[in-house]
């Protein structure tokens, strides 16, 4: 009993802390018209995100920062994030877009969705099935990526916590140094598990069908022979749910190297047809210039396909990250923001759910080929 309420208290009441340190966390105020930053202690951040989902109808974009410094760098980031440069982006390449696309299968990303979602159904950050998560992935991008001495797939552990981000690059041809990213997070969380090691967080719309979207086109580029000119990184980040933590570190150490990201996409939820239009390209925390040639290649490769808009209202994902350092971002999403996968974050987020078919992300598998082939040819 005494445990217990010791447990609700440290759930409740922010600042109080006994045995891990405090963390300093921002998030969206219930209303939506600012940002906060609380100290509280790890796990009560769960409890947080639970009561913000309960009560707003969405999640509050929690984001952890090492302190108060960290919080108000990250703010001035998101605001005004500078260096994004605009590149000519032509659509002429057809030939490489349609052979790639050609080798997508529904089939086979439905599997992979079905294989992390059941084999790793708790894919925490700080958790060991959040390590067996980024391990699995790693081991399916290698034995992908065997035989092709232009990819490489290597791993990055979180600072502070074990679960990897994991990263296949393919190496362009003539301008190595220029990189398309494709993103994806590969972690789960359940607020009902209380993010216990053995709940169960399948995860199975977020975000197993992201990171199995960017498998099917990695598989499909390399089993069409496809080279792209400048180089591709599919990356996979960890730690999504606990605040962005792979994506912020990963973008930061990207924008520390002087790399030259062209472009960079999120996939994050693909599978779960909540609206009318087919894919939402969320305009806030994303590049209005990228968002439009997104438009235009849907236009031109995927005539049938419709096209919204709207916005987070926070930054929802990985494409903050890195917005926030200055590279052209965007989000396509499963649906409009209200009709959003409901089961996502608790136990029922299965393949079930979303219906038991990869009709929905094989969309967004044909949109992003176009995206990271017609970007990977100057
Ligand atoms: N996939 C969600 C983001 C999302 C959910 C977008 C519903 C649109 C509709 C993502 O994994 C997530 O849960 N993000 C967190 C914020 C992050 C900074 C921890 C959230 O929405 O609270
Ligand atoms: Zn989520």
């Amino acid at each position: 009993m005494q445990v217990r309420l010791l447990a609700l208290a440290l759930a409740f009441a922010p600042g109080l802390s006994l045995a891990a340190p405090d963390i300093l966390v921002s998030h969206a105020t219930p209303d939506g018209s600012g940002v906060v930053l609380e100290r509280m202690a790890p796990h009560a951040m769960d409890a947080l995100s639970a009561r913000l989902h309960h009560d707003t109808g969405h999640c509050g974009g929690l984001v952890q920062h090492a302190d108060e410094a960290d919080f108000r760098q990250w703010m001035a980031k998101l605001k005004s994030p500078t260096l994004r440069q605009a590149l000519t982006r032509k659509i002429d390449d057809a030939a490489n877009v349609g052979a790639v696309m050609a080798r997508l299968d529904p089939g086979r990303l439905l599997a992979m969705i079905e294989q992390l979602s059941t084999n790793t159904p708790n894919r925490h950050y700080r958790s060991e099935a959040g390590v067996a998560a980024s391990n699995a992935t790693a081991g399916q991008w290698r034995s992908i990526a065997e035989g092709r001495d232009d990819i490489t797939v290597s791993t990055l552990p979180l600072p502070n916590a074990p679960q990897s981000t994991v990263i296949a690059r393919i190496e362009g041809s003539e301008r190595p140094g220029e990189i398309i990213v494709i993103g994806s997070h590969l972690d789960s969380t359940s607020s009902l598990a209380q993010n216990d090691p053995r709940g169960s967080a399948p995860g199975a719309d977020d975000d197993a069908s992201g990171v199995a979207t960017a498998t099917e086109i990695l598989r499909a580029m390399v089993e069409s022979g496809y080279r792209p000119k400048r180089s591709i990184h599919f990356i996979a980040h960890a730690g999504e749910e606990g605040g962005l933590l792979g994506s912020r570190q990963v973008a930061a150490d990207y924008r520390r190297r002087g790399a030259n990201v062209v472009g960079m996409m999120q996939l994050d939820m693909t599978a779960n047809q909540g609206s009318a239009d087919d894919v939402y390209l969320m305009t806030d925390y994303t590049d209005a210039g990228q968002n439009d040639f997104v438009a235009d290649l849907a236009r031109t490769y995927l005539p049938a396909l419709r096209i919204g808009r709207d916005r987070c209202g926070y930054g929802c994902s990985d494409h903050a990250s890195w917005f926030a350092e200055g590279y052209p971002a965007s989000m396509p999403f499963e649906s409009g923001m209200r009709d959003a996968n409901r089961a996502i974050h608790t136990p029922r987020d299965t393949v079930e759910t979303f219906g038991g078919h990869a009709n929905h992300a094989i969309k967004f598998a044909r949109l992003a080929t176009a995206f990271a082939v017609e970007l990977a040819n100057d």
